[in-house]
């Protein structure tokens, strides 16, 4: 049984603190919005935010679910319209700071039996990946550590057996960015004829400059979106026939990121012509736009799913904002100035900043706890459905999407 954390004073202290600690390292500007918020416009927000009524909270919020029902996180959840700016990002982890949504994996999944289920874990090499396969391989999961580096997914693969000695976990090697990595990804796993429920695609990347992916386009979106898109279509028939088999739910999960709001900064939610256009590059948007796809492709999934009456779903996690190699990057993007500076800055934002064992509790909601068993399609932050963003549940732009994944992966290379 988790423990409910309580609201203390000391929390809100804390948080206050934090708060205008950030406020004042982290004066965030991107193209055309003020992001900068200071102690007072916080506590404006406190005020708007802290009175939800129970029918917003029922509208919104359809499901709130158990581990997160302090106010901190109700008022989170209940906030994407407000949610379209950086500051949003770290709204999540400040419940972290005091408000209770500190949660780790470990307490999440505490109880749960894996050990009829084999789960392939992508981007295990490193920050979430890396805590959500130690996770679920101690919950008796057969863990399936997927990464481009091998010698370190060896490392993780001894540092999970160290606490786990029975631990089944194997390693394959994967680039999501190269549609031929992902055929034989798939083809090498579909060769151990064993069964598959739990995929996490959670591989990520933040590229400071355009890079080209060997699909021909972004590398990001590749990896994000494409790739994704990918890996999962290819490992669908195994999902479904094992859920047939076993009768165990399968689960799809993609970590997503509420950086997807900041897309609302352009007309269209993804600009597909920018995939091939390294001039004009701005990383935030090229994450955002990846991330708008993320979530409209766990839609679609979970739509054709559900239209199949496959015992699968498909959802998404937002982990908040975790003190990972990938959101270090991300700061010191989103941070304007000098190195030095970003370092002071970045330094006096960390113990804000969720760890991986924090930011996994989410990822591992969605693909473990029986409070979510049917449950296809949502968005997740701290373990509660919320609204993603006005482009990321747009369904023109959900099949605009589809039929450019399909497009590019059967054309073998970038539209
Ligand atoms: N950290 C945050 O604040 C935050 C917030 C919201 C969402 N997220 C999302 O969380 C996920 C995990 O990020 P993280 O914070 O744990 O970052 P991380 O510590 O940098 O880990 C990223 C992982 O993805 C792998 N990866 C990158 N590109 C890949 C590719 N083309 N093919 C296969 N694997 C690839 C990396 O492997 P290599 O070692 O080979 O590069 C690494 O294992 C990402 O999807 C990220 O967008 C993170």
């Amino acid at each position: 049984m988790v423990p409910r954390h309580r609201k203390t004073l000391r929390g809100h202290l804390a948080t206050h603190a934090v708060h205008a600690t950030t406020a004042f390292l982290f004066p965030l500007r991107l193209e055309g919005l003020s992001v900068g918020r200071s102690p007072h416009n916080f506590q404006r927000e406190i005020q708007v935010h802290s009175s939800p009524t129970v029918s917003q909270a029922a509208s919104v919020s359809r499901r709130v679910l158990r581990y997160s029902t302090t106010p901190s996180a109700r008022n989170y959840a209940l906030s994407d319209n407000m949610g379209q700016n950086v500051s949003t990002l770290f709204r999540a982890n400040f419940n972290a700071a005091g408000f209770g949504s500190s949660l780790t994996a470990d307490q999440v999944t505490e109880g749960i039996d894996l050990s009829q289920q084999t789960a392939i874990v992508t981007g295990a090499t490193s920050g979430l990946g890396k805590e959500t396969a130690r996770v679920l391989a101690k919950r008796g999961a057969h863990v399936i550590l997927v990464g481009r580096k091998m010698d370190t997914a060896e490392q993780v693969k001894s540092v999970i057996l160290r606490e786990t000695p029975s631990a089944q976990v194997d390693l394959m090697p994967l680039d999501l960015s190269n549609m031929e990595s992902v055929r034989n990804f798939v083809k090498e796993f579909e060769a151990k004829n064993i069964s598959l429920n739990i995929l996490v695609n959670n591989a990520g990347v933040f590229n400071r400059e355009f890079l080209f992916s060997d699909m021909g386009i972004e590398q990001m979106f590749a990896t994000h979106v494409v790739g994704v898109f990918m890996l999962t279509e290819l490992l669908l028939k195994k999902m479904k026939q094992s859920a047939k088999e076993s009768g165990i739910e399968g689960r799809v999960v993609i970590t997503g990121s509420d950086a997807h709001r900041l897309t609302s900064i352009y007309s269209d939610g993804i600009n597909f012509e920018s995939l091939k256009k390294p001039g004009g590059y701005d990383p935030l948007k090229a994450y955002a736009q990846s991330k708008v796809g993320a979530i409209l492709l766990a839609e679609e999934f979970a739509s054709r799913l559900t239209e199949e009456k496959a015992n699968v779903t498909a959802n998404v996690a937002h982990p908040g904002t975790v003190s990972s190699e990938l959101g270090r990057t991300f700061i010191d993007k989103a941070i304007p100035g000098p190195d030095a500076v970003t370092d002071i800055a970045y330094k006096g934002i960390k113990p804000t900043l969720k760890t991986p064992e924090m930011g996994a509790a989410t990822i591992c909601y969605i693909a473990t706890r029986p409070e979510v068993k049917g449950v296809s399609g949502k968005y997740f932050a701290n373990c509660t459905e919320i609204q993603p963003n006005k482009d990321a549940s747009n369904p023109q732009l959900r099949h605009k999407l589809w039929e450019y994944c399909e497009a590019i992966t059967s054309a073998g290379v970038g539209m």
